[in-house]
Formats: structure tokens, C-alpha cells, sequence
């Protein structure tokens, strides 16, 4: 467990984020530590929760010989503890993770909610009718763009598209959407989408060999170097776990087949999109 003491003095404003929420209860919702780490705040509720306990299994070192959990850890954000942040009145409790974006020299961003439905199976009807009435193409596509960072080369400065201009793409012009996250430049298009697809089958094959974990609202964040004189490495991690359960506890049926067909199914659709623009380039 880390405490607020081993940060205090070395937090910034995280600058490539691409979507969420950027303040809970007037702290940040993310800090970076100039370690090549960030805070993330804990959600209210049992959300914060949640997502901190995921973490913390998945990188238990009770699971280091666990195939299953430890295959995941190449695909999230590495886990080192919790941190207590003070400010003149509150506490504010943060995960302390890697920052996927600290590798590259000017990091390009993507955010993909992920799955044909983002409410999870505890949630009401209510909350189920809003989270279907935010993009009703979910269901159709399994993924939607939350948001992006790009680098504009013509200006030199970042172009960043939010929740709302995904909200606006359907099946047809979601491939134009993806399109703008990646260079104009053919060639280097082309290996950055060919890479992209390359990751994501192997993540969608952990998904097709787990049946113990279901994911809700979970993002793939998609991250590449826009420097030309960087590699063409495209790196792909799991965020946001606020809505991850065991499938064994919220499955009341222990025959249920519990393969996350709602992620698998995204997955399957973001490759069917990127195989496309790659035709199309
Ligand atoms: N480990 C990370 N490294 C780099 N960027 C991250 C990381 N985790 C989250 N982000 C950035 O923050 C954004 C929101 O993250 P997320 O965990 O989904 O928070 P929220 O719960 O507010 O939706 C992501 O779109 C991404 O740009
Ligand atoms: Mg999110």
C-alpha cells in the first residue's frame, strides 16, 4: 500500500486524456506522477471500489502462475496500490497505474466503449433505458468512439473529438470516425491499422478462452506515436473496470455460459471496421 506522502510532490496535469469524467467531488479525476504513472480516482459508490478490486486480483501475486489472470496484465494498465490524496477539507482515495500513453513521444489516443450494452446486470431499469437511449446503435455496432486525441500535423497541435461527435457516427460512417484517429499518410496508415488488428486478435483471444470475468463499460484505448521517427508500435489496453464482475456472482444460473459474447462481440465488430478501412485506404 502506498500512502499520499510518496506523490505529494510529484503531480501533474494529465494531458492525453480522451474521454471521462475530468473532476469528481473537485479533485482530478486523473494525476500523473512523473514516474511514468497515474492516480485515477475511485468512483462514487461502489463503483471506485470495484474497479480497485479488480486490479488488485489481477495483479495479486497469488495469481503470478494463474494463466488466465495473468494473460490479462499484458492487456490493462499495470496495478501498484492505492494513494490517499489531501486537499484543505476532504481525502480523496486514487489507483496508482501505468500511464499507457508514457512511452511515446506525442501519443495519439483513442477511447472505444466497448460491448453491445454498457449497463451492467445490476442496474435498473432506468439506468438500463438511459444508457440504451445515449447511443442506440450500441446494441448494433458493440462499440462506439468515446473520444480521441490526434495529432494534426497541418497545425501542430492536437485535434480531440468527443463523446458527442461518436454519438453521431452509425454503422456506415463510424469507419470515417476511425479513419481520423490514424495518419493520412498511406503507407504509415496501413501499419498502424494492421498492427492495431494484429493486438486486438490477441486480446479477443483471451476473451474466447475466459468465461470468468464479464465486462460492462469497459474502453480499449488505442494508443500509437504520431512522431515519424518513433516506431510503428501500437499498443491496446483495457480501462475502466468500474462495471467488471466475477461472472460467478452475478450469474445466478451456475450452467450459464458465461463467455463475454457482449465484449467478444464488440471486438469482432471493431476488426470487421478496421478491415474495412484498410480496403478503403
Ligand atoms: N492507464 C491509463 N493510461 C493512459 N491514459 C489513461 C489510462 N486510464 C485512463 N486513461 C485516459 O483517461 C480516459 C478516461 O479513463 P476511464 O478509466 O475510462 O475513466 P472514466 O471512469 O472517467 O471514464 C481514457 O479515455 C484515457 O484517455
Ligand atoms: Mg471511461
Amino acid at each position: 500500500m502506498l500512502s499520499s506522502e510518496d506523490v505529494k510532490d510529484d503531480l501533474d496535469d494529465f494531458i492525453y486524456q480522451a474521454a471521462g469524467h475530468q473532476y469528481i467531488n473537485g479533485f482530478r479525476t486523473f494525476l500523473k506522477c512523473n514516474d511514468g504513472t497515474l492516480l485515477k480516482i475511485f468512483q462514487d459508490g461502489n463503483r471506485g471500489h470495484r474497479e480497485m478490486e479488480f486490479y488488485s486480483e489481477i495483479f495479486s501475486a497469488n495469481h503470478d502462475s494463474d494463466q488466465t489472470a495473468s494473460a490479462l496484465r499484458h492487456f490493462m494498465p499495470t496495478y501498484f496500490g492505492t494513494v490517499t490524496i489531501k486537499n484543505d477539507k476532504n481525502s480523496q482515495p486514487y489507483m496508482k497505474i501505468s500511464d499507457v500513453t508514457s512511452k511515446f513521444k506525442r501519443p495519439c489516443v483513442i477511447d472505444l466503449k466497448i460491448g453491445r450494452r454498457t449497463y451492467d446486470p445490476l442496474a435498473t431499469e432506468a439506468k438500463r433505458a438511459r444508457a440504451v437511449d445515449k447511443y442506440p446503435l450500441q446494441d448494433q455496432i458493440g462499440f462506439r468512439i468515446d473520444g480521441m486525441k490526434v495529432y494534426n500535423s497541418d497545425t501542430g497541435n492536437y485535434d480531440d473529438y468527443d463523446k458527442i461527435f461518436g454519438r453521431k457516427l452509425d454503422d456506415d460512417t463510424i469507419v470515417n470516425g476511425l479513419s481520423l484517429f490514424y495518419p493520412k499518410e498511406e503507407g504509415w496508415k496501413i501499419s498502424l491499422i494492421d498492427n492495431t488488428i494484429l493486438r486486438l486478435q490477441a486480446l479477443l483471444q483471451w476473451f474466447n478462452s475466459q468465461s470468468r470475468w464479464l465486462f460492462f463499460s469497459s474502453s480499449l484505448l488505442i494508443v500509437y506515436d504520431s512522431d515519424k521517427d518513433s516506431s510503428n508500435e501500437v499498443d491496446i489496453k483495457l480501462v475502466d473496470f468500474t462495471h467488471t464482475y466475477e461472472s460467478a456472482v452475478v450469474m445466478n444460473d451456475t450452467n450459464a455460459n458465461c463467455t463475454d459474447n457482449n465484449t467478444i462481440y464488440g471486438l469482432n465488430s471493431l476488426l470487421k471496421k478496421l478491415n474495412e478501412l484498410k480496403v478503403r485506404c
